[in-house]
């Protein structure tokens, strides 16, 4: 879910509404803005995307200074108006967002119906309101606090879950009290004005001065000014940062959709992502962060990663190239399932937990988990002040800039060359030779050029598309460090076109899926030059002996018999290191074309969120 809220000299609804469609892309089940006005709340809230939302307000005219407004992924409660935030209290003095899941809502609801207050929705958003209401009525404050946070900060204590919220209150015109619990938000502090979002790129057309708000804090808006203060009352001396991305980024150009222009955005992401990150010598990688002696590194005896989608995909590429390249053991786990699992760990094991957005909850959840166990986590990770960099103790930054398209591009590829960088500095730590170095470090330099080819075969793929664009099913089946890709090739196909794909070991294949194969279900391949590379045009042959139709991805010069490839995509043959980044290209843009020729909505897939921040 996304979050607004603004306070200001400007009319509020318009600049809320224009960060609510940057922040689409975190929910667009329901939008909704609410709008201090004459000293009444006014509201609007539709269930569907932003643009009705943008729609029903053009009908309130409003115009008040202060307001706050949401994106809603649901998850207590159906997709309806009455569902969508802001909710308001049933003494109409609040008007309440939230994101997160408030888990003791129903003992909080049942208190506050024996004492007269109304519900409209099935939300658990709409206790808390309440509950600010009740405490606003019941308990005024002290002469030199102020009654509109203390009723939020004393309603917040009695709440299990996780929660970022924004309140408005008709009685604090000018006024807005915000705050977090495992779940962002960002205070912006423009000229004359503040805007407080969960995510930067609801704020950066406005400022690029923010304040991370961290877990348990309370920010209050005055007009003028803002403080900070805890659950307990402490004060907090705020630390304003500099966002180092502009506006552009976050805008989509010429650009049918923000996932193509990230696509083809992939090389000059993969330059900044290693950008002053190798040795003088030219063998090994460098990174700043990772807060770990070179004695502590040669000592690590496993690594753990834990990730969840795209991200737990880059996790199993890291595995094979670590374990291939710098002979420790990789253990793999899907965030959500880490958390517990209770699994046996080892004394010398670094943990590392790789997330875009670093908000992911399942993720954060494995980070806590681990570091209670006394383990030193590190992150991979592509946004500043998320939670995740701030509670990781080190890691990398991917500094590729705001990913906005849902399904994870740009992102996924720079996490596999941080991985490749990552394996090449721990092998270098420990038996790679400085000449097996050097070769390495030039293959990662090529790779943004390498990737440059790939996408030069955007129009055959597109053309390709088209004749796979009405199918059902599809496999995705490779081999070694392309098994992680042909999971990812699915992943993106099933998340914006609907089509049901599966990913596979190639050689796999032929233990189940293979029932599945009829003229019906094609093949996506990964058949790469390789010593193993009969072994693929076997499994191939197998699935054209059932009329399975196969469209295979190979590195140039390959060659096939004749009437295995149905349609053959070529790329540029490469560093094994940096293999996987280059095949993710032609699958990433399969989907993409296929899902546009389906007529998809390839930025906002149905049911699907950027950043899952509830468990
Ligand atoms: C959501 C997104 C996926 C993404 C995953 C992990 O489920 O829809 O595309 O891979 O979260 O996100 P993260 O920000 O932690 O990398």
């Amino acid at each position: 879910c996304g979050i607004v809220g603004y306070v200001g000299k400007q009319k509020a609804a318009s600049i809320i509404i224009e960060g609510l469609k940057r922040l689409e892309y975190r929910g667009y089940d329901s939008a909704g803005v609410a709008v201090l006005q004459n000293d009444r709340i006014d509201v609007a809230k539709k269930a569907g995307r932003v643009e009705i939302l943008a729609k029903e307000a053009a009908r309130h005219r409003f115009t008040g200074t202060t307001g706050i407004g949401h994106t809603r992924w649901a998850t207590h409660g159906g997709v309806t108006d009455a569902n969508a935030h802001p909710h308001v209290s049933s003494d109409g003095k609040f008007a309440l967002i939230h994101n997160g899941v408030i888990e003791n809502y129903s003992s909080i609801k049942k208190f506050l119906l024996s004492k007269g207050y109304t519900f409209s929705s099935e939300t658990d958003t709409e206790a808390l309101v309440n509950l600010i209401a009740y405490h606003y009525q019941k308990e005024p404050a002290a002469e030199d606090k102020s009654r509109f946070l203390e009723s939020v900060r004393r309603s917040l204590m009695h709440v299990e879950g996780t929660y970022g919220i924004a309140v408005i209150c008709t009685d604090s015109p000018g006024e807005l009290v915000a705050a977090r619990k495992a779940s962002p938000l960002i205070l912006g502090v423009g000229d004359g004005e503040f805007i407080i979002a969960s995510d930067v790129s609801a704020l950066i057309s406005r400022t690029q001065n923010v304040v991370y708000l961290k877990d348990g804090e309370l920010v209050h808006l005055t007009g003028k000014n803002f403080s900070i203060i805890t659950q307990s009352e402490e004060d907090v001396s705020p630390i304003v940062n500099k966002v180092t991305w502009s506006a552009e980024a976050a805008e989509i150009g010429s650009f049918s959709h923000f996932m193509e222009k990230e696509i083809f955005e992939q090389p000059v992401a993969l330059e900044n992502a290693m950008r002053g990150r190798f040795s003088a010598d030219g063998s090994t990688a460098q990174f700043g962060g990772l807060n770990l002696t070179p004695i502590e590194v040669r000592q690590i005896d496993r690594f753990a990663f834990c990730g969840c989608g795209t991200a737990w995909h880059a996790c199993l590429v890291a595995e094979h190239l670590i374990e291939r390249f710098a002979r420790v053991p990789v253990e793999v786990d899907y965030a959500s399932e880490f958390r517990y699992r209770n699994s046996p760990l080892d004394g010398n094991t670094l943990f590392f937990v790789v997330s875009q957005s670093g908000e992911t909850i399942d993720t954060l959840g494995a980070l806590r988990e681990a570091k209670r166990k006394g383990y030193k986590v590190l992150a991979i990770n592509n946004t500043v002040g998320s939670s995740i960099a701030r509670e990781a103790d080190g890691g990398i930054y991917q500094h590729v800039g705001p990913e906005i398209g849902v399904a994870s591009t740009k992102a996924f590829t720079s996490q596999l060359l941080i991985g490749a960088m990552f394996a090449l500095y721990v092998a270098r730590m420990r038996d790679m030779s400085f000449s097996d170095g050097v070769e390495y470090v030039k293959a990662l330099k090529a790779a943004p050029d390498l990737v440059r080819k790939a996408l030069e075969q955007a129009p055959r793929i597109k053309e390709i598309a088209k004749r796979y664009a009405q199918y059902a099913d599809m496999l995705f089946l490779g081999r070694l460090s392309l098994f992680p890709i042909a999971l990812e090739g699915a992943l993106k196909l099933k998340e914006i076109s609907y089509i049901h794909a599966e990913g596979y070991p190639a050689a796999e294949m032929k233990h189940g899926p293979i029932a599945l194969i009829s003229e019906k279900c094609p093949s996506v391949f990964f058949a790469p030059k390789s010593e193993i590379f009969n072994k693929i045009v076997s499994s191939i042959q197998e699935i054209k002996a059932r009329n399975g139709k196969t469209i295979v991805i190979t590195t140039e010069g390959c060659e096939f018999p004749p009437g295995v490839a149905d349609d053959v995509i070529y790329i540029p043959d490469c560093h094994e290191a940096v293999l996987p980044i280059v095949a993710t290209v032609p699958v990433q843009l399969l989907s993409y074309y296929i899902a546009c020729e389906r007529g998809c909505d390839v930025d906002k897939p149905r049911n699907l969120a950027k950043s899952v921040t509830v468990e």
